[in-house]
C-alpha cells in the first residue's frame, strides 16, 4: 500500500451517495440467484462483469435494474448491506447515508417491507459489528410518474421514524425535478431530509430546480453545475454538500479522463464537495478507491483530503455533537500522523 492509500485508508471519512443496490457484486448476484432459483441471462461472473462497459447513464440502469432481480428476501438484502459495510469498513468510513430504490422492487411484485426491513437488519448489524453507523434515504425512480411517487411516499409511512429522507435517482434527462415538487413537498412537511441527483447528464436548470422547487438539502452529483458561474455562486454562498462520485464520473462518460475530473476545480470555487462511490460493484471501485484514484490523478494535497473528509460529516445529516466527534477523531488523527 502507498503512504497515500495509507493516509487515506486511516483518515475517518462519511459516504452520502452509495446506492445499495449498486453494491450487488456479481458473484453474490450468482449466489442469490441460485439461492433463489432465478436465472441469469449472463454464464459467469466473468460475463457480468464484461457487460459493465457504459457508454451513458442509460446504459448502466438498464443492467443496474436487472441485476437487483435477484433481491428476494429480507435475508438477500441484509446480506447485501452487511458485504457492503465489510467492504467500505475496510476502507476507514465510518458512517453511511445509503439510497433504495423501493420501486425496483415493488414494481417486481416484492412487498415494500421486505427490501426495507432487510436493509434495516443489516444496517443495525454493521453498527453492531463493524461501528459503522448508517441511516436510510428512499429515492424515488424519475422515470416513473408522481403518482407512483406518492404510492411509496404511503407506504413509507409506517418506517418513518427508520428513513432520514427522500432522494430522486434514475434517468435525469427529460425527468427534471419540477415533476416531483409537491411529493418532494409532502415529504418536507413529514420531517424528511431532501436529497435529488441533479447535474449528473442534466444541465445546470435542473440544479436549479431541486434547490427552488424540491428544496433539497445536498445536491447529489452536481457537475454540470460549474456551466454557470451564477449557480456556483450561489451554492458555495449556501455551503451546499455535493456530494461527488469520481469513478462513476468515469464509468457513465460524464468525464473522459479522472485527471480532467472538476472535483479539484469545485474546491478551489469553494463548493463543499464530498467523495463517493455511487455503484461500487459497477464502477470499478469503493469508497476507498475512489479517494486515492482521485487523489492521484487530481494530485490533491493533505489539506484537501482532510477538508473532503470534514465535508462528509459537516455534510451528513448527522446531529452536530456527533459530527464534532467525528471531527475530533480526524484531528487526533492527523496528530498522530503528523
Ligand atoms: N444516477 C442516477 N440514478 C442512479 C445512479 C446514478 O448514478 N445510480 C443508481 N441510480
Ligand atoms: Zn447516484
Amino acid at each position: 500500500m502507498t503512504d497515500l492509500a495509507r493516509f487515506i485508508q486511516g483518515l475517518p471519512k462519511a459516504e452520502l451517495h452509495l446506492h445499495i443496490e449498486g453494491s450487488l457484486e456479481p458473484e453474490l448476484m450468482f449466489d442469490l440467484a441460485r439461492r433463489n432459483r432465478i436465472s441469469l441471462p449472463f454464464a459467469s461472473v466473468e460475463a457480468v462483469r464484461a457487460a459493465y462497459a457504459f457508454s451513458n447513464l442509460q446504459d448502466f440502469l438498464d443492467i443496474y435494474y436487472q441485476g437487483a432481480g435477484v433481491l428476494m428476501t429480507e435475508q438477500d438484502f441484509q446480506d447485501l448491506a452487511m458485504a457492503y459495510f465489510r467492504r467500505v469498513a475496510a476502507d476507514g468510513c465510518r458512517h453511511v447515508e445509503l439510497f433504495f430504490d423501493p420501486q425496483t422492487h415493488t414494481d417486481r411484485g416484492l412487498p415494500f417491507r421486505i427490501a426495507i426491513d432487510g436493509l434495516l437488519a443489516g444496517m443495525a448489524e454493521a453498527e453492531r459489528t463493524l461501528g459503522v453507523s448508517s441511516s436510510l434515504i428512499l429515492c424515488f425512480l424519475r422515470h416513473l410518474d408522481e403518482d407512483a411517487a406518492f404510492t411509496t411516499l404511503r407506504e413509507a409511512e409506517p418506517y418513518l421514524d427508520r428513513i432520514l429522507g427522500v432522494g430522486l435517482d434514475s434517468s435525469e434527462v427529460g425527468h427534471p425535478p419540477s415533476k416531483f415538487a409537491r411529493v418532494f413537498g409532502a415529504a418536507g412537511e413529514m420531517g424528511l431530509k431532501r436529497v435529488a441527483h441533479a447535474g449528473e447528464e442534466g444541465p445546470p436548470a435542473y440544479v436549479r430546480e431541486a434547490l427552488d422547487l424540491l428544496h433539497v438539502d445536498r445536491i447529489d452529483h452536481g457537475n454540470r453545475a460549474l456551466e454557470d458561474p451564477a449557480l456556483v455562486a450561489r451554492l458555495v454562498a449556501e455551503g451546499m454538500t455535493l456530494t461527488v462520485c469520481p469513478l462513476s464520473n468515469l464509468k457513465l462518460c460524464v468525464v473522459d479522463d479522472l485527471k480532467a475530473h472538476p472535483l479539484k476545480r469545485m474546491l478551489d470555487l469553494g463548493l463543499k464537495a464530498t467523495i463517493n462511490s455511487d455503484d461500487p460493484a459497477y464502477f470499478g471501485g469503493y469508497l476507498g478507491r475512489n479517494w486515492t484514484e482521485t487523489a492521484q490523478a487530481l494530485s490533491l494535497s493533505r489539506a484537501e483530503l482532510v477538508t473532503l473528509a470534514k465535508n462528509s460529516f459537516t455534510g451528513s445529516f448527522l446531529p452536530p455533537g456527533t459530527v464534532s466527534d467525528h471531527l475530533a477523531g480526524i484531528d487526533a488523527y492527523l496528530s498522530s500522523n503528523s
